[in-house]
This record gives C-alpha cells, structure tokens and sequence, in this order.
C-alpha cells in the first residue's frame, strides 16, 4: 500500500511537518511504503481554466504537477498536513488541490462510460493545525479536502484537526497530539480507518 503524505506549509520542520512525519513513520511500521511531497518546493501554477483538460481528463501544464498525478492516481491513502492560512488551505497546496480539476474531468468522462468503477478502499485524511480556537476553524479546508479526494474518486475520512498551536514546532509540547498522528498513520493502514 502506497500512503501518500501531502505537505502544506511552507514553514519547514513546523507543526504540520511534525505531525506528518510521526504519521508517514507508523504507516511504514504498520508495513506501508510511503511518499511525502512538500507543496512549498514544487513548482506547481495555478490551475488556468484552460479546459484543456476537459475531453481527456489530463492536465496541459508542462510543471512539476506532472510528475505529482501518478502519485495522486497509485496511493491507496493520502494525507493533506498544512496549517490554517485565513481559514483555508496555504497557496501552494491550494494550487496543487486546484490542479486535480484534470482529475475532477477525468472523473466526469470515466463515469459517462457504462459500468464504470471506481477503485474501491481508496481512502483520504488531513491532519490540520491553526494557531486560534475558532469553532470553524477547520471547516473551509475540510471542504477543500473532501472535494479534492471525491475528484481522486476517493473517501475523504477526517484525520487530526489540532487547534491553538503557533510557533514553529510548539505541537512538540503536546504529546497527546504527537500519539494522535502516529495512531492515525497506524489506523489508515491496518484498519482501512474512516472516521
Ligand atoms: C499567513 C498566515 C495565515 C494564518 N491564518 C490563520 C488563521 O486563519 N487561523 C488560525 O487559527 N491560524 C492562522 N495562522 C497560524 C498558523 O495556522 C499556525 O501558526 C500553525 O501552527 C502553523 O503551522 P506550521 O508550523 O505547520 O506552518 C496563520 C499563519 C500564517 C503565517
């Protein structure tokens, strides 16, 4: 199984990276190969709304996104880790999630074929954190990410949400959190985990 984790911060060695890496470790002791890409070091534009991708459900842009679709189409799990930046996702995963719109065409032609299937068990999750207590602190990046997987054809299932921590690596003072991020990369492989 091929867990994908998805960075989105550009602060490196942050609290969303920590979290991410205890998560992509567990998923490789509970037996997973797995990938981390970090938005912030790719060179991924913005979706241009071309429609280039609309009759083939690929993308036209010759950038770094190309070689980030074959991970998008291999992981049986994905996970999104990135702060909170006005109550949404960070620009540069933000353009890496709008890019998948070739995916969303994609999606759109396979379903038009008669008997199609999506493959099954193919599963997503976040691991978000914000610095403040908001109550929908969450709720705009959660969206983002469930419409990102559902053009991934795959299950959005929830994750870590992580409220109230700011500086670089303060999560480190929280070891409730640092269990919760190795049990969830635990969870997403051993029990096909959705909340
Ligand atoms: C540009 C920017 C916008 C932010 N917007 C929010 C916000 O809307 N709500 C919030 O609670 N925290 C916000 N924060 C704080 C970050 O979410 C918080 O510092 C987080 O812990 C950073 O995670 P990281 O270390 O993984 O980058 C913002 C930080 C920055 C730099």
């Amino acid at each position: 199984m091929l867990v994908l984790g998805i960075h989105g911060s550009p602060r490196r060695g942050g609290n969303s990276e920590i979290l991410l890496d205890l998560c992509l470790e567990a998923a490789r002791q509970a037996g997973a190969e797995t990938e981390k890409l970090r938005a912030s070091r790719l060179d991924i534009s913005g979706c241009r709304a071309c429609g280039g991708c609309d009759e083939t459900g690929e993308c036209v842009l010759p950038d770094e996104m190309q070689r980030v679709y074959p991970l998008l189409d291999s992981a049986e799990r994905i996970v999104l880790a990135a702060p909170i930046f006005f109550y949404s996702f960070p620009a540069q995963l933000k353009a890496l999630i709008d890019r998948a719109q070739a995916r969303w065409a994609r999606r759109r032609l396979r379903h038009r074929q008669p008997g199609y299937r999506p493959a099954a068990n193919r599963r997503g999750y976040v691991q978000l954190v914000g610095a403040t207590r908001g109550r929908n602190l969450f709720q705009g990046a959660e969206l983002s990410a469930r419409y990102f997987y559902d053009a991934l054809e795959m299950e959005y299932c929830g994750g870590q949400l992580v409220w109230r921590v700011d500086a670089r690596g303060a999560i480190r003072q929280h070891p409730e959190e640092l269990e919760r991020a190795r049990e969830l990369g635990r969870r997403l492989v051993e029990q096909a985990y959705c909340s």
